[in-house]
């Protein structure tokens, strides 16, 4: 068995490996988010829009994040590394299909430390730090104290406490249940849907734990319709470890590191989440930690996405605003109502029709999205005071319906590139449900059937023949689809659904890809 030398424990240290990881998307390890978000914050960014950079992204799953961003930033220099080398396998693959020059390590994060390497600008780890073992924490933080620039921001996320307190005893009722349950022979997919349902009986047999946690019990019933992948890297490693902000802030500070903002939705405004009383409340609160733990304590915060920098240089009150001048905002998923309501928190925030209608149809009238600066020299959008505009555009990428992009956009043919091998590998079905976006720099959703009409309006298909081929590709495979739960068994029926998708597809989604340049 490998080992992870130094160590002496078994080369996982606990980590799940018997089956992948899911294949998604994390915007919040996006360069570009990330400065825009210490913009925001008024601390000084690693690097310039128009400037380089060396980006680590420690864990990187099965890589398809740390492909976009470099495929989609070309002035930076991209690293990461991963112990499990079918991810790691699968993060080249995509580099290969996308021409992406990353250097990727399948290290264990001990590892990692004996390698000669350079100091980064950027080093993120999404999805790592709550589910790995103390011993490999020591190791994440030691890499951070060695390689992080003076100037540069770590990206760490975790779950959280106080929201995830209710849910440990669940968790570890499941994770028990499937380590007693390891002698049956059972692969392991069969023994979390054993764990789920023996939590299920204890909770339909009236078990008091599950009564007086309310919220536990919902959480449960969530679970049923998960990714078993996802179940298996999220509750079924040995270590599940949701921590405070104050004891993981406490631990990065060994690494002279110290919070400078948050990258989850929403996080460019932290008061928009709490009613005005609760925000005066913390604003008397003078430790940055203490405050930051009460904040969780009134959201109930489970998770958690942090940017913690070593050394901030602070920027004076206009140099955030005139620095972000040059970041473009891009148009990915329009809302429904521009003048809507939207929960932020604790709050049911009302958008104003008259400043976001106007903003929304400026940013989806031009391919690949507008800067600030042209924003604010807009006829239309021109007209909002600077501060406005700011918030606006905030909100919007709370929303996830804007991308931010900063600097030269990646080579079109290498994300078409990528887009074609993706939509070619949805033939048979394949992890990723997106596709990139060139101009935006981020990846859009895209299910395997978007995948798959986009293929055939590559090759001048219409919608009509799209659905045809579509449903010839999948009789060849001997699938068809369900629909609530029913296969559809006739030929006619599975037709017309697909049509009725394909008929979506070409009118609401391709001319939204073709806008941002999600080509093949
Ligand atoms: C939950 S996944 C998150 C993956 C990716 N960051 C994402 O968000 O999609 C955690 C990743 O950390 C990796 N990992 C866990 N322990 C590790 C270790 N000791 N050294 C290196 N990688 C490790 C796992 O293989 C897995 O890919």
């Amino acid at each position: 068995m490998r080992k992870t030398a130094g160590t002496g424990e078994d080369w996982t240290a606990g980590y799940v490996v018997d089956v992948p990881y899911t294949a998604g998307y994390h915007r919040e390890l996006s360069p570009s988010l990330q400065q825009y978000v210490l913009l925001q914050q008024g601390i000084t960014p690693p690097h310039e829009p128009d400037g380089g950079f060396d980006y680590f992204e420690m864990g990187i799953g099965r890589g398809f994040s740390l492909n976009v961003h470099a495929l989609t930033h070309p002035l930076g220099r991209f690293w990461g590394n991963d112990f499990n080398p079918e991810h790691v396998n699968f993060a080249q693959s995509l580099a290969a299909a996308g021409g992406a020059t990353i250097r990727l390590f399948e290290d264990s994060f001990e590892d990692l430390l004996k390698r000669d390497l350079p100091d980064f600008d950027y080093i993120s780890l999404h999805g790592v730090w709550s589910w790995i073992s103390h011993g490999n924490r020591r190791a994440v933080v030691e890499f951070l104290r060695r390689k992080l620039k003076v100037g540069g921001v770590a990206m760490v996320s975790y779950n959280a406490l106080p929201g995830l307190a209710s849910a440990m005893p669940l968790r570890h009722l499941m994770s028990n249940h499937e380590r007693h349950s390891r002698g049956s022979g059972a692969p392991l997919d069969g023994r979390i849907s054993e764990a789920l349902g023996f939590a299920q009986t204890l909770r339909d047999g009236g078990a008091h734990y599950f009564r007086i946690n309310a919220n536990v019990s919902g959480l449960l019933t969530s679970l049923e319709s998960q990714n078993p992948q996802y179940l298996a890297h999220e509750y079924f490693n040995r270590d599940w470890a949701p921590m405070y902000f104050s004891e993981v802030a406490a631990c990065l500070t060994e690494a002279g590191l110290a919070f400078a903002g948050s990258v989850s939705p929403f996080g460019c405004l932290p008061e928009l989440a709490l009613t005005p009383e609760m925000n005066s409340f913390v604003k008397g609160i003078e430790s940055m930690e203490f405050r930051e733990d009460v904040r969780d304590f009134m959201l109930n915060t489970k998770f958690r996405r942090d940017l913690f920098v070593r050394g901030a240089r602070r920027l004076s009150v206009e140099e955030p605003l005139r620095r972000a001048g040059a970041m473009r905002f891009a148009l990915i998923d329009p809302p429904k109502s521009p003048g809507g309501t939207i929960t932020v928190g604790m709050r049911e925030i009302a958008l104003q029709k008259e400043i976001y209608e106007p903003l929304i149809a400026v940013l989806g009238g031009r391919e690949g999205g507008l800067s600030v600066a042209e924003l604010q020299s807009h006829d239309v959008t021109g007209k909002l005071p600077p501060g406005v505009l700011n918030q606006a555009l905030s909100v919007l990428l709370g929303m996830d319906c804007v991308a931010i992009h900063s600097g030269d956009a990646g080579s079109l043919e290498n994300v078409k590139s990528l887009n074609r091998y993706l939509a070619d590998r949805a033939v048979e079905g394949s992890p990723v449900a997106h596709l990139v976006s060139a101009s935006a720099g981020t990846a859009i959703r895209a299910d395997r059937f978007e995948q798959l009409f986009l293929r055939e309006a590559g090759r001048g298909a219409d919608a009509e023949q799209a659905a045809i081929a579509v449903s010839k590709i999948l009789k060849s495979r001997g699938e068809t689809i369900e629909l609530d739960g029913w296969p559809l068994v006739e030929e006619a029926d599975l037709l017309s659904e697909l049509r009725d998708r394909a008929g979506f597809f070409y009118r609401e989604r391709l001319p939204l890809f073709r806008k941002l340049a999600v080509g093949l």
